[in-house]
């Protein structure tokens, strides 16, 4: 069998486009099977990670869904931590210290910095549907280009898994 090979983060402008393309060619149209296999191939690809995956809100809360790490916080409330802010404002949010942020919900000790992007409906109301979360045990992970990019990979997901409220 033909096994994967880690893309090169090193570049990584190119690092996410060839990351979007193997996105699409996974993405099957089934909510959960996609959410669940985005999740296995962000977490092979991305270096530096310890915990990625969703939430999807329904009633006013953010209730665990696919993802790889350690076992997690299963609910949510909006406005609360990280993913519950993110969700509520509907803009993601790039935390460089986990420790300095007021709200921050520890799911893993071992994280350090944090990234959530709104999953957005594609309707013009733009009703939030979920995040997605992605922490790292080093403080300060992420940047502008991975927020740049893993938006534009939140987009393809909600169009292409048809997901809705
Ligand atoms: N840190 C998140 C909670 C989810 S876990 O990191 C998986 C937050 O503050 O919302």
């Amino acid at each position: 069998m033909h096994l994967p090979k880690p893309l090169d983060y090193s570049q990584k402008e190119s690092f996410y486009k060839s990351l979007l393309q193997e996105l699409e060619a996974i993405l099957e149209g089934e909510w959960l099977m996609d959410l669940a296999n985005t999740s296995a191939l962000l977490n092979f690809h991305l270096p530096d990670i310890n915990w990625v995956g969703f939430y999807l809100l329904k009633d006013e809360e953010l209730k665990l869904g696919p993802f790889q790490g350690q076992v997690a916080c299963t609910r949510i409330k909006l406005g609360r931590g990280v993913c519950g802010k993110a969700a509520l404002i509907k803009k993601s949010l790039v935390v460089p210290d986990v420790h300095a942020f007021p709200d921050h919900i520890a799911c893993d000790i071992r994280s350090r910095s944090e990234i959530v992007i709104p999953l957005l409906s594609d309707s013009e109301a733009s009703q939030v549907l979920g995040v997605l979360d992605i922490d790292s045990p080093i403080p300060g992970r992420f940047d502008s280009v991975d927020e740049e990019y893993l938006k534009k990979l939140c987009k393809v997901l909600v169009i292409k898994t048809n997901l809705r409220v």
